[in-house]
């Protein structure tokens, strides 16, 4: 069989070389030609996917990149992963999905299958996308084509995270449509689970980012009220997780990052106001959560004060550009908006991070577009006025950071580990 995957970013890719490996004639999709060029010439624009992988799909003849869509009619199923994120109001902007059904709607073959993968709130699969399918093709989901949502799950910076293993849960438009999708995914992935209904599937999603968000909110908070009562949040937590049950460990940090945790939620939330309900749990974890930057902000003031200095001035490194650990994803990064306040204060800003030598552009940060990492040595470091720990990369050389740099404010609990002098480091 042959399936299209449109959108070939950090859950299109990594989905369409498991389809490929499966035996399955890949048809990838995009609007950025760059990408599309880069892959068809067997390279990777994503850290964690090597060129070889592509190279073993494309040379098997199992994976072609396109920018052509009218090349749909070629796929028996299609699965949708492109962006979704928020608009400048913080409203769900699902433009990209729909734009995607215009496009793919025309040349739609009858009796194909459409999946969206993109995270959503629940009725888009079947309201917004399937009125885009349905006008655009003439044809009737359900009795026409097949219609269904499957939500991704991925561990960005995880080796052991595997597409193949992740259990994949699928709800159809129909009885048939939710057969069909299962199918599919049954041809590439271990476990398939199937729920009742796109909505249900669509839920899902949303529940599983909506916990973390809310459980980090939560360490977030007890590390300020534990910080103020002399108790580390990072120690309790470390001896809370030696519980063998009714416990999972989610770690403090200097605000949400990513594509998924920062923003899902607030589909959920905009979407529940049509039914007159409120998202209470998601609107104070996104309040406690986005008060993270300005917190350590200030810790990295109380660091420098305490060294007679101010921020006005100093000279402060942020360590770490991506989101998360060993990743090379800057998007929605609080780093960036730790950037911006400690500019807003007069200190003068530089950061290191081996996974993002250059800042690329972006619409919300796109000031520090082309923005370089400074290199790694001794001699930047000793002349910083405050060093501030922002991600922990495993690449960074922790012991090295604690010879050179004066004044170190670890969001992460990096230093943990490392032996440094009384008063050099400030946990924030
Ligand atoms: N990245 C993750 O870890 C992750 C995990 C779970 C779910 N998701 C969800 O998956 C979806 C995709 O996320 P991503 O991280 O892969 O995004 P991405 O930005 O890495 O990739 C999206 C791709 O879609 C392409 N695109 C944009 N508009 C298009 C259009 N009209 N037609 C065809 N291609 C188009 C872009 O060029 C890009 O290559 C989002 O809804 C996201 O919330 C992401």
């Amino acid at each position: 069989m042959k399936l299209a995957v449109v959108g070939l970013g950090y859950v299109g890719l990594p989905l369409s070389l498991q389809f490929a490996r499966a035996g399955i004639d890949v048809l990838g999709l995009d609007v950025d030609k760059q990408k599309v060029d880069a892959l068809n010439a067997c390279r990777s624009y994503i850290k964690h996917i090597e060129p070889t992988e592509i190279a073993e799909a494309v040379n098997a003849g199992q994976f072609e990149a396109s920018v052509d869509f009218d090349r749909v009619s070629e796929a028996e199923a299609v699965i949708i992963c492109v962006p979704t994120p928020l608009n400048k109001n913080r409203e769900p902007d699902i433009s990209y999905i729909v734009e995607t059904g215009k496009s793919i709607a025309p040349h739609m073959p009858k009796g194909c299958l459409v999946v969206l993968e993109s995270t959503t709130y629940p009725g888009t699969t079947d309201e917004d996308l399937r009125e885009v399918l349905e006008s655009g093709s003439g044809m009737k989901a359900g009795k026409d084509f097949h219609l269904a949502f499957s939500p991704e799950r991925e561990d960005p910076g995880n080796p052991d995270s595997k597409v193949a293993l992740i259990p994949k849960v699928v709800g159809g438009y129909t009885p048939e449509c939710l057969e069909k999708a299962v199918d599919l995914y049954s041809k590439a992935i271990k476990t398939v689970v199937p729920v009742s209904s796109c909505r249900a599937a669509e839920a899902t999603k949303l529940l599983e980012n909506t916990f973390r968000a809310v459980n980090i909110a939560l360490v977030n908070e007890l590390k300020i009220v534990y910080g103020a009562m002399g108790i580390d949040v990072w120690e309790v937590i470390n001896s809370a997780k030696t519980k063998p049950f009714g416990f999972m460990p989610f770690y403090p940090g200097p605000g949400l990052g990513g594509h998924c945790i920062p923003i899902d939620p607030f589909y959920l939330t905009w979407k529940a106001r049509e039914y007159g309900q409120h998202t209470r749990f998601i609107e104070l974890a996104g309040e406690i959560n986005t008060s993270m930057p300005q917190y350590v902000v200030n810790r990295v003031a109380d660091a420098l004060n305490a060294k007679r200095k101010s921020l006005n001035g100093s000279k402060v490194l942020i360590l770490g550009i991506a989101y998360k650990a060993d990743v090379d994803d800057d998007r929605e990064s609080p780093s960036y908006v730790l950037m911006d306040l400690l500019t807003k204060q007069g200190a003068q800003v530089s950061y290191y991070d081996p996974h993002i030598p250059v800042i690329r552009p972006s619409r919300e940060f796109g000031h520090w577009a082309g923005t370089k990492s400074v290199a790694w040595g001794k001699e930047v470091f000793r002349s910083c006025d405050a060093v501030l720990i922002s991600t922990q990369h495993s690449a960074v050389n922790y012991r090295e950071l604690s010879d050179w740099a004066e004044c170190i404010v670890d969001a992460r609990n990096a230093m943990a580990a490392i032996k440094t002098k009384p008063g050099q480091v400030w946990k924030a």
